[in-house]
């Protein structure tokens, strides 16, 4: 495992809550997985920003009364606080805009530039003359050229996920009308001319997952197209050339740049070598398959156009989206949760469970369902999870005053439940290794209901001549527990920590800790009491029918 590594994921734009969507497929995965980097020792720095630029922004901001800063500032605080709540831990989160980023993206453009990798061509550009507005992306929808699905973005069909060269039947996404043309010059980066590089870079790249590499690799096949990084609105990286006044990078040109100008600016700010850092660390980009195109495509080609200056991605870990109730998540539709409302409803540690349980290291869609989030969350995660650990800090409590008792030698069954535990940390790594963070969960659910069984086995509370081996073992197993959970549910597992008497943060445990039996007899306990509390049905009920309605 490579002892450096910065993880990042999806910049969230500086328009709009954060819903239940958004962290299923990228932050919580990415947390997780700086969480459990950080415990094998990796120094692993999990960096994100606001994706601030864009001309959605900007219109919003008009429509708020707002300058755009302002308006982009509260939200990277309502961002930040929201992701805080759930535990999302980010080593820094700073913004796209700022100062750094700016000076970053200039950079990156002229030595772009420099190696003859931009040109600049008029285009022709939709403009609506009732909005008296150049209609840049989000601006127009149509049919895509290319799988023929209707009302698309010209920036993005959100079916087949490619970006149209010229949307069909383009319409002003603002009132409907049919824009006119108007001719303007724009700045474009010449992709083309990275087909074989990137085919190489997938050929060769050994983390990045088969399918989307596969489908990726189609596309350049096909055909790789210029891009046009500029568009003609006041708000975004101003274009750094003579005779560009007025013109600003595209969205897209900049926000994966932030990715790189973000990690320096943290390291370099903590004494930290930034780029000798970067260059010799794993880098992660966790994303959800909408954005493949720009992380498989445009960031890697803009980095081999410096001549690879900062590294390429290792890890692109990619998953599908979340629908609610099996219908595609719609903020306009009420078919929508916020992080910050879930939150109140239910502890972080629940939808953690939940999301990261239905959630395979595969472009798979997941659903969020309330009726399998309760039973996940009373059966599963309480029934047997919590049920276990307070099973065995209970009755240590009650039939040995809390303190750990001198144990045997140990029988068959207790041989096979001490080995369970020396395999834990291995048999759970793996799985976290290779990205498989529902599948390295499951395992960890299957090691609770081993000693469920084994617990229940044992009949302790008949103080049998088994009863100080059960108890010595179980209480051992809380604590592997406790340290397996901490990257997915970093509360509960505090919390199991401080019921079991031991000191300190979980946090600074080690991986391999978990298959320690770190427990020894004569330890006394803290004071147990139920981790997790029922999630009510009659509750779930409520808030089915506070969705909706979906038409
Ligand atoms: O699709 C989005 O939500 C974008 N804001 C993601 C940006 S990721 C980038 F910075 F690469
Ligand atoms: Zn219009």
């Amino acid at each position: 495992m490579n002892k450096k590594a910065i993880i990042t994921s999806a910049l969230p734009y500086a328009n709009g809550e954060i819903h239940l969507g958004h962290v299923a497929s990228t932050y919580l995965p990415a947390d997780v997985t700086t969480r459990f980097l950080k415990l094998n020792g990796v120094e692993a720095y999990y960096v994100c920003a606001s994706d601030d630029f864009g001309t959605p922004i900007l219109i919003q901001s008009e429509k708020e009364g707002k300058t755009p800063a302002e308006y982009v500032a509260h939200w990277n605080k309502r961002d930040y606080d929201d992701f805080s709540a759930f535990n999302i831990e980010f080593d820094y989160f700073y913004k796209t805009s700022s100062p750094e980023n700016i000076a970053f993206v200039q950079d990156v453009f002229k030595k772009l530039n420099d190696s003859g990798h931009i040109y600049e061509k008029e285009i022709i550009q939709f403009y609506c003359n009732n909005d008296e507005k150049f209609l840049p992306d989000r601006y127009v929808k149509g049919i895509c050229p290319y799988c023929k699905a209707e009302d698309q973005y010209s920036d993005l069909c959100e079916s087949c996920g490619r970006v149209p060269e010229e949307i069909t039947d383009p319409k002003c996404s603002l009132c409907g009308a049919t824009p006119t043309k108007e001719k303007t010059k724009h700045y474009f980066f010449k992709l083309k001319n990275f087909g074989d590089s990137l085919t190489k870079w997938l050929d060769e790249a050994p983390h990045l997952q088969k399918d989307v590499k596969k489908y990726v690799q189609n596309w350049i096949k096909s055909g790789l197209i210029d891009w046009d990084i500029t568009r003609d609105i006041p708000w975004g990286v101003p274009v750094p050339l003579d005779g560009a006044e007025g013109k600003v990078f595209y969205g897209w040109f900049d926000n994966h740049l932030a990715y790189i100008s973000t990690a320096l600016k943290f390291l370099n700010d903590k004494g930290i070598d930034g780029k000798e850092f970067w260059n010799s660390a794993d880098i992660y980009h966790f994303i959800g398959k909408d954005i493949v195109y720009h992380h498989y495509l445009f960031l890697p080609a803009m980095r081999l156009g410096i001549d690879s200056e900062y590294k390429l991605p290792d890890y692109i870990p990619t998953r599908g989206h979340l629908t609610l109730q099996s219908k595609k998540i719609s903020k306009s539709r009420n078919w929508y949760i916020g992080l910050k409302q879930f939150l109140e409803f239910y502890p972080a540690d629940y939808l953690r469970f939940y999301l990261i349980s239905i959630n395979p290291y595969s472009q798979d869609d997941l659903n969020f369902d309330w009726d399998d989030f309760t039973t996940r969350i009373n059966s599963e995660l309480i029934g047997n999870l919590g049920n276990f650990v307070n099973r065995a800090l209970g009755f240590t409590k009650k039939a040995f005053d809390g303190k750990v008792p001198e144990h045997d030698s140990f029988d068959e069954k207790d041989l096979e439940a001490e080995q369970k535990i020396k395999n834990l940390a291995s048999d759970v790594g793996t799985l976290m290794e290779q990205n498989h963070l529902d599948r390295a969960l499951k395992k960890l659910m299957e090691f609770s209901s081993f000693f469920n069984q084994y617990f229940q086995h044992k009949e302790p509370w008949k103080k049998g001549p088994g009863t100080a081996n059960c108890v010595y073992l179980s209480v051992n197993a809380a604590r592997s527990m406790a340290i397996a959970l901490f990257s997915f549910l970093p509360e509960s597992s505090q919390k199991i920590w401080n019921q079991l008497g031991l000191d300190g943060k979980i946090s600074s445990s080690s991986w391999n800790d978990m298959s320690l039996l770190g427990i020894s007899s004569n330890h006394v306990l803290g004071d147990a009491s139920p981790i997790f509390a029922k999630v009510e049905e009659s509750d779930i009920e409520k808030h089915k029918s506070q969705l909706g309605p979906f038409e």
